[in-house]
């Protein structure tokens, strides 16, 4: 059997990490993962994190099964953190506990694949580089609609229009709640509502993918297109990720969510989540859970955590405006929107030949298609990445 088993490659983000660790020289840099390190280079222990986990470690609790759909206070306040339109609309929103973002996906496709086992997947073009795999593996057909303009540096919203009108009805289109990985380049409060419009009037079944809340704009800004799918009455899908906005890599924590119609449809839908759960893994893993569950059920943890956040996304748009103008004393002039994107990441438009040449030349890590993640640079990198990047263009 095994002898048929062909060499996979190497995954587009996560592989670059192996290579980085390989690495020997002292001034490498890893810009490939989107993680945020702080000042001094290291992943930070947020102090919301640490006082909850203090607690928790204190009350020496065992280690039992949670339920199928993951501990009950985390499932609660992840909900009132996403929908805060009042109980209505909650008794409309199947949510179960996640492997992290990704996870939440991975469930939400495997659901939809039941219910709706011709549709196709729409992603943007770019998307985040798992999508496509993770869809496709779920056995779905997974096409592109257009979304940024290198020309313009922007989104092309009048092209992504005319490709979600076209979408067959029932098509699953993944779109990127806030901060936009790779580009970094976000829909408008009026590009959402034409979005939305389309989504409505095609029947189309959008799927948010939100792992940067509060990376871009804030906590409720980076929702807002939450609120306004909800208005619309349409039914959809969003996976929520704490593995950013927490400095929760490895814990593996977010949430799906699944917004139906009405409250009649609630319990079935999460009946059919409960099932996709217990097929793959069962139940979910505790310890992330309850640290998320802690600090955002405290008054005092929540406020620390609003400001930590607060603190990663300002510090991220500081260093943005630093690299720019290290670029440009390096002669790289024509490189300022990078200071205009949102979130972890720099769509640098540089191209597979550069970045692989910022990577063996010069030890600096991106990903083929050009993607850097700025909340891994500090006074000490930054540098260097400017210095690597000016020298392969
Ligand atoms: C990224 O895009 O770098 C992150 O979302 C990490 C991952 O799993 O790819």
């Amino acid at each position: 059997l095994l002898h048929t088993v062909q060499l996979a490659p190497a995954d587009p983000i996560l592989g670059l990490n192996e290579h980085f660790a390989k690495d020997q020289r002292t001034d490498k840099v890893n810009l490939g993962v989107g993680v945020y390190l702080g000042e001094d280079g290291t992943l930070p222990l947020l102090e919301c994190v640490r006082v909850a986990e203090e607690r928790i470690t204190a009350g020496r609790k065992p280690h039992g099964y949670l339920g199928i759909d993951g501990l009950p206070a985390f499932v609660a306040t992840t909900r009132e953190l996403v929908f805060d339109q009042g109980p209505a609309v909650l008794e409309r929103v199947a949510s179960v506990q996640a492997l992290g973002g990704t996870g939440a996906l991975k469930v939400g496709a495997d659901f939809l694949k039941q219910l709706s086992p011709d549709a196709k997947v729409m992603i943007s073009t770019p998307s985040w580089e798992n999508h496509r795999a993770l869809f496709t593996r779920a056995g779905f057909e997974v096409e592109e609609y257009r979304y940024y303009s290198p020309e313009r540096k922007g989104v092309d919203v009048d092209g992504m229009i005319e490709d979600l009108e076209a979408a067959a009805e029932g098509t699953v289109v993944v779109l990127h709640a806030c901060c936009h990985n790779p580009t970094g380049y976000d829909l408008d409060t009026g590009d959402w509502e034409r979005v939305i419009d389309v989504v409505t009037s095609r029947r189309l079944v959008a799927f948010l993918d939100m792992a940067y809340q509060g990376f871009g704009h804030g906590i409720d800004e980076d929702k807002s297109v939450i609120g306004a799918f909800l208005d619309s009455g349409a039914e959809f899908l969003i996976a929520q990720s704490f593995s950013k906005s927490f400095s929760l890599y490895g814990e593996r924590i977010g949430a799906l969510h699944v917004v139906a119609a009405d409250a009649g449809l609630t319990a079935k839908v999460l009946s059919q989540l409960k099932v996709c759960i217990r097929t793959n893994y069962s139940n979910p893993a505790k310890h992330g859970a309850a640290l998320v569950a802690e600090v955002l059920c405290d008054p005092d943890l929540r406020h620390i955590w609003v400001t930590e956040l607060a603190a990663m996304r300002e510090r991220i748009k500081d260093l943005r405006g630093q690299l720019v103008q290290r670029l440009e004393a390096e002669g790289v002039t024509d490189m300022g929107f990078i200071a205009d994107q949102l979130g972890m990441f720099s769509y640098s438009g540089l191209t597979k030949d550069q970045m692989v040449a910022l990577r063996t030349e010069h030890g600096v890590y991106g990903t083929d298609a050009g993607r850097m993640c700025v909340a891994a640079l500090n006074s000490r990198n930054i540098a260097h990445v400017a210095k690597a990047i000016a020298a392969v263009r």
